[in-house]
């Protein structure tokens, strides 16, 4: 939201009268000048005019998600397949980054409800011995792949104005993770008010307050562009971004043979490409790769439909298998071309949430027992579809896939320090160390390695290794 200079209380009165919102002035009068202040700027930054559109769209009515009628899979670089040279795309993103023309750009904003954890998500633990910070885990892959490719590698991190300074405040306590402090760079995500869900009216979360949410990963997409940070970008040569989440501390941030795919495959407009696993079970909640007039998009769980969902081929494998796990590149161009001429607007998805407010009638705060407000957010692979080509990357879910989402069960810190140590166990085991397993064949200890140590079997060569790990180790690498 920005700040524009000069409002007044009339000006903000006239256009909330002209869309029926004028009850956000009712406790004007009862705040200091400075809340006063902050409140006509808060207003002045809703775009008041496109709000009776969303409210018609989304309040008023839940539109059904339209399954388009070609919906086919998207076809994807399978990770096995002998039709493409593995060897030669990792050679042209290995030139690619010795070349400076990538940058890691980190989604962060996100209000990390589900987990129950009190700060931004990138504060909390994402290795089960060390109990490393996820920002920390993120930045290791930028340190080791700047000193494997001798170049630098900007980063990007956007926050949302809920977790902005506390982010930023973290950063410097840690000293950047070891990065240079110039190459990392913050910057806020948008808002979008949350509407009443009865009304459609704004709320008030506080007597000067606005009740908003920050406006969904998708906002990255414009918030990169008025942020500066493209211009940024374009001033130091980088052409791609590496767009991973927060919540996944075994994402490779950065990785040759993706990056080499995305700008270089016959059939990739190096615009914006998208890595997949195979999904575990119909029900995993994810996103998956689909197809339509020839063009790939993803469509969230929640809205494939349940004959697809759970479809299967003559192999007996899912038809619609291939589960995004939120890591794309992006090309610098193509957030600019966005960004040229009209506003970028990406279709906005609601959810239904509990959003506390101040009753305009007595003032008082009000906790809702149940969903009372509509949040909107736009997300990021609904920009796909606005590629003139994009590919997917079939990448190995023990590999780079073991989000923190929850506090317990699925996604969660348990089920993530479990897919770690599998991982170092199979990168162990492939170079000859025993690892001690249980009857079911999963890991009797719990090993984490950073990607400063290594990041594929073959570094471990260079490390001095016990022969076998004993039962129930715990073995930080
Ligand atoms: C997301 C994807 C899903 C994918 C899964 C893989 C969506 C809607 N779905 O699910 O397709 O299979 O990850 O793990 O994204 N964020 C912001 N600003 C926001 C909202 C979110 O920066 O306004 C960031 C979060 O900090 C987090 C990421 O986006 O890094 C994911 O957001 P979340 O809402 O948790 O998505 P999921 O439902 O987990």
């Amino acid at each position: 939201m920005e700040l524009k200079r000069g409002v007044t209380f009339s000006d903000i009165k006239q256009r909330l009268d002209a869309v029926g919102q004028s009850h956000l002035l009712r406790f004007h009068e009862d705040l200091d000048a400075a809340s006063q202040r902050g409140l006509l700027d808060q207003i002045a930054g809703i775009e008041l005019e496109r709000l009776p559109r969303l409210v018609e769209q989304y309040v008023k009515r839940k539109q059904a998600f339209a399954i388009p009628s070609d919906l086919e899979p998207a076809p994807c670089y399978a990770r096995d397949a002998k039709t493409w040279n593995r060897a030669d795309y990792r050679k042209k993103g290995e030139d690619l980054l010795r070349a400076g023309k990538i940058a890691a750009f980190t989604v962060a904003g996100g209000q990390g409800t589900r987990l129950g954890f009190d700060g931004p998500k990138g504060t909390f633990f994402g290795t089960a011995i060390t109990k490393k910070p996820l920002f920390r885990c993120l930045a290791e892959w930028i340190l080791a792949a700047q000193k494997r490719f001798g170049t630098i590698i900007p980063w990007y991190v956007m926050t949302s104005p809920l977790n902005h300074a506390e982010t930023v405040a973290f950063f410097q306590h840690h000293g950047y993770f070891g990065l240079s402090e110039r190459d990392v760079m913050f910057f806020s995500q948008g808002v979008l008010p949350s509407l009443d869900m009865a009304t459609g009216n704004l709320l008030l979360a506080e007597k000067g307050m606005v009740a908003t949410n920050p406006d969904g990963h998708g906002g990255s997409l414009r918030a990169l562009w008025t942020s500066g940070a493209i211009d940024d970008m374009m001033r130091r040569g980088v052409e791609h971004l590496s767009y991973v989440q927060i919540d996944n501390p075994l994402a490779r941030v950065i990785d040759p043979v993706f990056i080499g795919l995305h700008a270089s495959a016959p059939d990739s407009s190096a615009e914006m490409s998208s890595k997949m696993v195979a999904k575990t079970d119909p029900g995993e909640k994810v996103g998956v790769f689909c197809r339509a007039s020839g063009k790939v998009q993803v469509i969230e769980y929640s809205d494939l439909p349940r004959d697809k969902t759970e479809e299967r081929n003559a192999t007996g494998r899912l038809r619609f298998n291939a589960g995004s796990i939120a890591i794309h590149l992006i090309s610098v161009d193509f957030v600019a071309r966005l960004n040229a001429g009209d506003e970028l607007s990406l279709p906005l998805h609601r959810a239904e949430k509990k959003v506390p407010y101040v009753d305009s009638s007595t003032g008082q705060t009000i906790q809702p027992p149940m969903a009372n407000a509509v949040k909107l957010e736009a997300f990021v692979f609904d920009a796909l579809p606005l590629c003139r080509s994009s590919i997917v990357y079939e990448t190995d879910r023990i590999d780079e896939f073991a989000p923190i989402k929850n506090a317990d069960g699925n996604d969660s810190p348990a089920t993530c320090r479990d897919t770690q140590t599998e991982r170092a166990a199979r990168w162990l085991e492939a170079i000859g160390v025993s690892v001690p397993r249980k009857p079911d064949g999963k890991a009797d200890c719990v090993i984490e390695v950073s990607p400063t140590t290594a990041w594929e079997a073959d570094d471990l060569r260079n490390v001095s290794l016990p022969k076998s790990i004993e039962r129930g180790a715990e073995l930080a690498l």
